[in-house]
């Protein structure tokens, strides 16, 4: 039966792969990747393997889908390893699950093996826990694209300690306010962490007003979390002694 493996390539940091999706990558005949997979995590992989780029860019998500899909089937082996590589985990904001019903209509069989998705692991790394004993005890992961933008939509969001936002750094601006006025606090802490895991991460911790404010500057890809426990981060930063700047927004680059 021909087969395609869907795999998780992490946030980044090719340590962060999966031990099955490392091993696939060093054997793999052809890698199929997205936008956000790390030149780093592609550099584990078979350097006699096929690899095929397929990014999307806004407003041609559709058009390049359907290249991605007739891609797969044309690719998929019953005797090759044919990789399907996603950025973090291909079932978070992904389009995992639809390219595998893709495959399986076309009596193809798929094997996925998920990856460490931005969400979680983005946040960890900069000394954000997304649950903190006594703080949060709650989160939820939250697409940020243009979709989601209904006023109305953000009060569901106003018990959930913890919000962390993927695909959010262009719209953040009207996220935050759409989230004060559905209630939540205007002084609550946020930070964006952008290109978490690799050596260009960098950290912007502010408020919710200044990110209404359009005051905050922030280049995609990022996470962008919101809570009381971006707080924490300034405790395990003092325990491996790093500065703290006094501005309300503050930058750092220092990978953790
Ligand atoms: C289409 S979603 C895919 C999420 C992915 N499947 C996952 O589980 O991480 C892409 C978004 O993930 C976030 N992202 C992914 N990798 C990231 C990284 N290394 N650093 C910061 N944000 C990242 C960004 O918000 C980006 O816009």
């Amino acid at each position: 039966m021909r087969k395609v493996y869907l795999v998780g390539a992490g946030p980044g940091d090719p340590g962060l792969l999966t031990c099955k999706a490392f091993q696939l990558l060093q054997k793999a005949d052809v890698v199929i990747y997205d936008r956000l997979v790390s030149a780093e995590v592609l550099g584990v992989a078979n350097p006699a393997a096929l690899f095929i780029f397929a990014g999307k860019l806004q407003g041609e998500q559709e058009r390049i889908q359907n290249e991605i899909n007739a891609l797969l089937l044309e690719h998929a082996s019953d005797n090759k390893t044919i990789v399907r590589l996603k950025g973090g985990d291909p079932m978070v904001f992904g389009r995992g699950a639809e390219e595998w019903s893709l495959l399986n209509k076309h009596g193809i069989d798929v094997e996925l093996v998920p990856g460490i998705s931005s969400s979680l692991a983005v946040p960890a790394l900069s000394g954000i826990p997304v649950t903190l004993r006594g703080v949060a005890t709650s989160f939820a992961v939250i697409a940020g694209h243009r979709q989601n933008l209904k006023p109305q939509e953000w009060t569901r969001y106003l018990m959930v300690d913890t919000l962390v936002l993927l695909m959010a750094v262009e719209n953040r601006a009207a996220i935050a306010v759409n989230l004060i006025k559905a209630g939540r606090n205007r002084e609550e802490p946020v930070a964006f962490i952008e290109r978490g895991s690799t050596d260009r991460q960098r950290v912007v911790t502010s408020t919710l007003t200044e990110v209404a404010r359009g005051q905050v500057n922030v280049n995609a890809p990022a996470v962008f979390v919101i809570g009381q426990v971006v707080r924490m981060r300034r405790h395990l930063k003092r325990l491996v002694n790093e500065a703290i700047p006094a501005s309300p927004i503050e930058v750092t680059n220092v990978r953790r």
